[in-house]
C-alpha cells in the first residue's frame, strides 16, 4: 500500500495534526504540546496529548495513538485509504491514481457495490408476486410504502439462489458474495443465498454506504432477526442502525431503541432521531460514535426484564461517555413500535408526552431503587433512603443534588438536614477514593515503565528500552541512520515489533526517503501505530544525543548475544566453548 512519498509529504503539511485533531478536540497548550479530553475512551482529567514535534498523539489513559491518518482511521472508523482521501479532500489533493496496492480496498468497493445490488434487488421484488408476502407483512405492520421506500425495505425470496444468481449475473464473483456475507456455501461447495423468505432492512451507513442487513422471519420461527455478520465493511458493535437518518435530524436529541421496527415505526410517526444498536447490548464505541452526534441520549427499550436490564447497563455506558441521559419507558410493557401502533393516528403526540415526560438516568434509577425496598416499613424506608443518599453522591453538581435531595425528603417525609449530610459524607469519601483512583493509576503508570526500561537485571527489559530510545531517536534524526545501521542489522533486534519498526525505518532513509511516523503509517495496523506513538511520547529525544545512541547500539547487541548463549547451550560443546571465548575477549575489551 505504497503512496508516493511527496504525495504523504504534502498530505501532512497541509494537515497539521494538531490543526485536524482541534477538529474533533478541544485542546489546550501544555509547554512545547497540546493536551485534552480522549476521544477514544471516558476521561475526566486530560491525558490524550498532541505532539506537533513529532507530528503524533498518544493518550496515556488508553494507550492509543499514532500520526494524523491513524486518528481519522479510527475516528471516523476508516482503513488507511480511505482516511488518507478524507484527508486529501479536507485540504484540496488529488489522491494519485493506482499507485497503491489496493487489493483489500477493491474487495471493499465491490462488496459495497454487491450490498447496493442487493438492496436494489430486495427492494424491487416487493412489487413482483414472490415478493407479495413480504409486502402483505410490512403493510400489516402498518408501515407506509413511503416509508418502505425511505428506509430501502425489502424482500428476500423463498428460493435458494435467486440474488445469487441475480448477482453472478451482475458480474460478482463467487469470492465477493461470501466476503459480502450474501451467500453461504453448501456442502458440496455451491453458493446458495444467506437470506431467504425473510423481510429485509438495509443497515446504512454515516456516508451513505449499505454495509449489511437485516432480515426478519414473517412467522415465529428462529431465529427471528438473521443478520450479516462482522465483513470487511461491517462491525455490528461499531454501527448503530439509522444513524444515517437521524444525524441529519433537527432534534438536538437521539433515542436509542433495541429493534428495527421500533426505530422504523418511530420515524414514520414523526421522531426522525430514533436509532438503534444491532441485536447487541450497546458497546461503548458505540457510545463514543453517539457522543459525536448528540449530547443527549434518551434510552427507549422494551420495558420487558431483558429491556430495564439493558437500560442499566446502558446507563452505566453512556455515562462514561460524558452524556446526558433520559430514560422513556413505555407504559404496559409494550416496545415503541406496539405503543404508536395501539394510539394509531395519536401516536405522533402521545409519544411526545411521553417523551417530554422523561426522567434524567438519576430519577429512572431512583424509581427503581425504591421498587426493590420496601418503604412502607421504618425499616426499608432507611435502606431505601441510604442507597439513595449513595445514588445522589455520584453527581458531581453541588445544585443538583440538593434539588433531588430535597424532593425526596418532601415525598418521603424525612428530614432534609440529616439526609443531606449523609450525602456529604458519602461525597467526601467518593473524592477521597477517586484522587486514590487516580494516584495509584499514575504510580502504577510510573512503576511500569521503570519495570519496562530500569531494570538492569533484566536484560531483555534492558534491550526493549534500548531499542525503542533508538528508534525514537532515529526518526527524529535520520543523519545517524547510516552509522547505527551498519553496525546493527534489523535481524539483531531483539523484539519482533521494533525489529519491523527500525527495519522500515532504516530501509527508507538509507533510501534517501523520510521516515516521519505518517511516511510509514501505512504500512501498520493502527494498533501498532499506538505502539509506535507511546515509544515516541515515552522517550524523551532531547536528551538522547549521538552519544546516546551509540550506548544503545550496545546494549542491543550484548543483550542479542546472552540471548543466544542461552540457546546455544543447548547445543554442541564446540559452540560453547566458542561462545565463551567470545565472552571473555569482549571482557578484555571493556578493561
Ligand atoms: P426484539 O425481539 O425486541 O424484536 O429484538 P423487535 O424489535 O420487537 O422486533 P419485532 O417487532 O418482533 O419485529 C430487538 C432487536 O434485536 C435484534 C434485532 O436487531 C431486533 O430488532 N435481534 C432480535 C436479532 O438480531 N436477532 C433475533 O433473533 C432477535
Ligand atoms: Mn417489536
Amino acid at each position: 500500500m505504497a503512496l508516493p512519498d511527496d504525495f504523504l509529504q504534502e498530505l501532512r503539511i497541509r494537515n497539521d495534526i494538531t490543526n485536524v485533531i482541534s477538529g474533533y478536540v478541544n485542546l489546550k497548550r501544555r509547554g512545547r504540546n497540546m493536551v485534552g479530553l480522549c476521544p477514544f475512551h471516558g476521561e475526566k482529567t486530560a491525558s490524550f496529548t498532541v505532539y506537533p514535534e513529532t507530528e503524533s498523539f498518544y493518550c496515556f489513559g488508553c494507550g492509543v495513538g499514532g500520526d494524523v491518518v491513524s486518528f481519522i482511521r479510527r475516528i471516523e472508523n476508516l482503513d488507511y485509504i480511505d482516511a488518507v482521501k478524507l484527508l486529501a479532500q479536507r485540504s484540496g489533493m488529488e489522491m494519485p491514481e493506482d499507485s497503491y496496492d489496493d487489493s483489500l480496498q477493491k474487495l471493499r468497493l465491490r462488496i459495497y457495490e454487491a450490498n447496493r445490488e442487493a438492496a436494489r434487488f430486495f427492494f424491487s421484488r416487493l412489487n413482483l408476486p414472490t415478493g407479495k408476502s413480504g409486502l402483505d407483512y410490512l403493510h400489516g405492520r402498518q408501515l407506509s410504502d413511503r416509508t418502505i421506500r425511505s428506509f430501502g425495505l425489502g424482500f428476500a425470496p423463498d428460493s435458494w439462489s435467486d440474488l445469487t444468481d441475480h448477482l453472478t449475473e451482475k458480474g460478482f464473483k463467487p469470492d465477493e458474495l461470501l466476503q459480502a456475507n450474501l451467500s453461504t456455501k453448501t456442502k458440496n461447495g455451491g453458493l446458495i443465498d444467506r437470506f431467504r423468505n425473510r423481510v429485509m432492512f438495509p443497515i446504512i451507513d454515516v456516508r451513505g454506504n449499505v454495509i449489511a442487513f437485516g432480515g426478519r422471519i414473517m412467522t415465529d420461527e428462529k431465529p427471528k432477526y438473521l443478520n450479516t455478520s462482522d465483513t470487511l465493511v461491517f462491525k455490528k458493535s461499531n454501527n448503530l442502525f439509522a444513524l444515517n437518518r437521524a444525524k441529519n435530524s433537527k432534534s438536538d436529541k437521539l433515542i436509542l431503541c433495541e429493534g428495527y421496527m421500533d426505530v422504523i415505526a418511530l420515524h414514520q410517526a414523526g421522531f426522525d432521531f430514533a436509532i438503534a444498536t444491532l441485536g447487541t447490548a450497546l458497546t461503548s464505541e458505540q457510545a463514543v460514535i453517539i457522543k459525536r452526534y448528540t449530547d443527549t441520549v434518551v434510552i427507549c427499550y422494551d420495558a420487558d426484564e431483558a429491556g430495564q436490564k439493558a437500560t442499566a447497563r446502558a446507563i452505566e455506558i453512556l455515562r462514561r461517555e460524558g452524556l446526558d441521559i433520559r430514560v422513556l419507558t413505555v407504559p404496559n410493557g409494550k416496545d415503541p413500535d406496539e405503543y404508536i401502533k395501539h394510539h394509531g393516528a395519536n401516536g405522533y403526540i402521545k409519544f411526545k408526552q411521553l417523551l417530554e415526560a422523561t426522567g434524567n438516568d438519576l430519577e429512572y434509577r431512583l424509581r427503581k431503587l425504591k421498587e426493590s425496598h420496601n418503604v412502607e416499613t421504618p425499616d426499608g424506608k432507611i435502606k431505601f433512603m441510604t442507597e439513595a443518599a449513595k445514588l445522589l453522591s455520584q453527581l458531581d453538581n453541588q445544585i443538583e443534588r440538593d434539588v433531588y435531595a430535597g424532593r425526596l425528603c418532601d415525598e418521603m417525609e424525612v428530614d432534609k438536614t440529616a439526609f443531606k449530610n449523609q450525602i456529604s459524607k458519602y461525597v467526601r469519601s467518593r473524592f477521597k477514593r477517586e484522587k486514590t483512583d487516580e494516584f495509584n493509576r499514575i504510580r502504577k503508570q510510573i512503576t511500569s515503565e521503570t519495570e519496562r526500561f530500569g531494570d538492569r537485571n533484566n536484560g531483555k527489559v534492558r534491550a526493549v528500552k534500548a531499542e525503542e530510545a533508538l528508534i525514537a531517536y532515529l526518526m527524529l534524526n535520520p543523519d545517524m541512520v547510516r552509522s547505527v545501521r551498519s553496525k546493527l542489522p534489523p535481524e539483531k533486534m531483539i523484539t519482533e515489533f521494533n525489529r519491523k519498526v527500525y527495519s522500515v525505518i532504516t530501509q527508507r532513509i538509507l533510501e534517501g526517503r523520510t521516515a516521519a511516523i505518517t511516511d510509514i503509517s501505512g504500512e501498520f495496523s493502527v494498533e501498532e501505530n499506538s505502539r509506535i506513538a507511546s515509544l515516541l511520547a515515552n522517550n524523551n529525544v532531547e536528551t538522547n544525543s549521538p552519544q546516546s545512541c551509540r550506548e544503545f547500539v550496545d546494549i542491543i547487541l550484548e543483550e542479542g548475544e546472552k540471548r543466544s548463549a542461552d540457546e546455544i547451550a543447548k547445543e554442541s560443546p564446540e559452540e560453547i566453548q566458542a561462545y565463551f571465548d567470545k565472552l571473555r575477549e569482549q571482557q578484555k575489551k571493556k578493561k
